[in-house]
């Protein structure tokens, strides 16, 4: 089949590589010249493990290409997604204007029957305004043209992206159409693997379902986060209560990890979007504020503990922090819970090296300027003459680090594990003063 991507960022690329992968003829459009140049210079944009390999293999075997040429890339695709950014306005509620401009220049350049897929995360009424962008251009442009929208929300993880794309525990359609219905059941019959995973619905029940489960999935957190909080004061152990709770198959074990808060382009901007669409829909949405809320706090939380050891005044510190992307995977930045401490640490006056093994160069471009930060080029060099370690994110190389190492280059042997990644016991025996989330015991 014939596919368009308009936006190729994360789930651009990684819908238009998988899709291709699949035997598909797929055309990923983007407005940023740059990110089309270096694709087209065979890089990834992106740290996405799996997705150099696919991209490489789809453009050699001529199924993938990039551009820019909007013209080219609408009269290519019988499918169009439209994939682009949902950031938040000022409100909080999600920026339509990058999807409208998608809408509208598919209206004003199609020529034939177009499918055009809703992707990105949207609020619900998208395809209602999609639809009417459409139909406005077709207007001035005196043309009448068929054309179906459907909703089909994106469900992956960043880090897993390609494994997450290619094997769906779902494939959620929102349609009201036969013929559309039918031409995503057909592009999407080759990822089923033993059972049909399309659920198909109306289009505002799958535009919802996108934001409930972001939704559900933070209440988690913010719920594990608020429990670790209350593990420490009762003096329990959040990671036993983690495992209590979790090996009950109405919980299951997913997604209970209490940390340093959670962080992305999505889970924080998601639950802030839907509770604006519950305001204006007149419904109170009082758990997802709390949740919300929560989250804010939580990322301050390390910050607390730094500040109950070393106190208020900073000045004269200097901490080791390793991790800077918002999970491990990932070279992603967009509101990770470093960025906080990062600034709060500072603001205090005290003074930091990071370390992160795949974030560097996005970290020093998203917060080159800040006085007091410098990085390390490994883990143990960010160490040398620290007063304390501060984990930030849960990187597969900080599980097992040389203790001793770590006790010889601080300062003083403590380390603020924001992700719970040493056992309390273990630490103690070694002589590491541990401060872990929610571990009271
Ligand atoms: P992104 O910022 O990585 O990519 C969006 C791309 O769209 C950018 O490259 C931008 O230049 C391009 N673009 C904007 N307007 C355009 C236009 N008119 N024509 C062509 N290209 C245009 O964003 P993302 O992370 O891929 O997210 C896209 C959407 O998918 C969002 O709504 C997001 O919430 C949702 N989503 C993201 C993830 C994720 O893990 N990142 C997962 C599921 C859903
Ligand atoms: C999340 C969802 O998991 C995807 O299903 C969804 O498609 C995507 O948002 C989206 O809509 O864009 P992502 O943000 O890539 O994916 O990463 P997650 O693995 O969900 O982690 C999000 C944040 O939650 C991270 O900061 C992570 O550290 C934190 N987290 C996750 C926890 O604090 N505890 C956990 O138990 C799990």
């Amino acid at each position: 089949m014939k596919v368009t991507t308009i936006g190729t960022g994360y789930v651009g690329l990684v819908t238009g590589a998988c899709l291709a992968e699949m035997g598909n003829h797929v055309v990923c459009l983007d407005t940023n010249s740059d990110k089309i140049r270096i694709l087209n210079e065979g890089e990834i944009p992106i740290h996405e493990p799996g997705l150099a390999e696919v991209v490489r293999r789809n453009v050699a075997s001529g199924r993938l290409q990039f551009t820019t040429n909007v013209d080219a890339a609408v009269d290519h695709g019988t499918i169009l997604f439209i994939a682009v950014g949902t950031p938040p306005g000022e409100d909080g509620s999600a920026d339509m204007q990058y999807v409208q401009a998608a809408a509208r220049s598919i209206g004003a350049r199609m020529t034939d029957y177009k499918l055009v897929v809703d992707k990105s995360t949207v609020p619900v009424g998208t395809a209602d305004a999609v639809r009417n962008a459409i139909e406005g251009e077709l207007a001035r442009r005196g043309v009448a043209l068929e054309f179906s929208v459907v909703s089909n929300p994106e469900f992956l993880k960043e880090g897993a992206a390609v494994e997450d794309f290619m094997k769906p525990d779902r494939i959620i359609v929102g349609s009201d159409d036969e013929r559309a219905t039918l031409l995503m059941r057909a592009l999407y019959s080759p990822f089923n693997r033993n059972r049909d995973r399309l659920v198909v619905m109306d289009l505002r029940s799958a535009e919802l379902t996108k934001y409930a489960a972001n939704a559900m999935l933070a209440t988690r957190i913010s719920f594990m986060n608020e429990m670790a909080l209350l593990a420490e004061q009762v003096g329990a152990d959040i990671e036993w209560v983690r495992r209590g709770i979790g090996s009950d198959p109405r919980i299951g074990h997913d997604f209970l990890y209490s940390g340093a808060g959670y962080g992305g382009s999505c889970f924080p901007k998601d639950v802030k979007a839907l509770i604006r669409t519950a305001e204006a829909a007149g419904s109170g949405m009082r758990v997802l504020r709390a949740v919300d809320e929560a989250n804010e706090r939580q990322k301050l939380v390390l910050v607390d503990k730094v500040v109950q050891r070393f106190g208020d005044d900073l000045r004269g510190r200097h901490f080791a922090l390793w991790g800077l992307a918002f999970k491990p995977n990932t070279d992603d930045l967009r509101e990770a819970p470093s960025r906080v401490v990062i600034a709060e640490l500072l603001r205090r006056g005290a003074t930091i090296c990071a370390y992160d093994p795949v974030a560097m160069a996005e970290a020093q471009k998203a917060l080159a300027g800040l006085e007091g930060l410098g990085y390390a080029a490994s883990a143990n060099a960010a160490l040398e003459g620290a007063d304390a370690l501060v984990i930030v994110t849960e990187w597969k190389e900080f599980r097992t680090p040389d203790f001793e190492f770590i006790k010889s280059a601080l300062k003083q042997p403590v380390v603020f594990d924001g992700r719970n990644l040493y056992e309390p016991p273990l630490m103690q025996a070694l002589g590491i003063e541990h401060w872990g989330i929610g571990r009271g015991t």
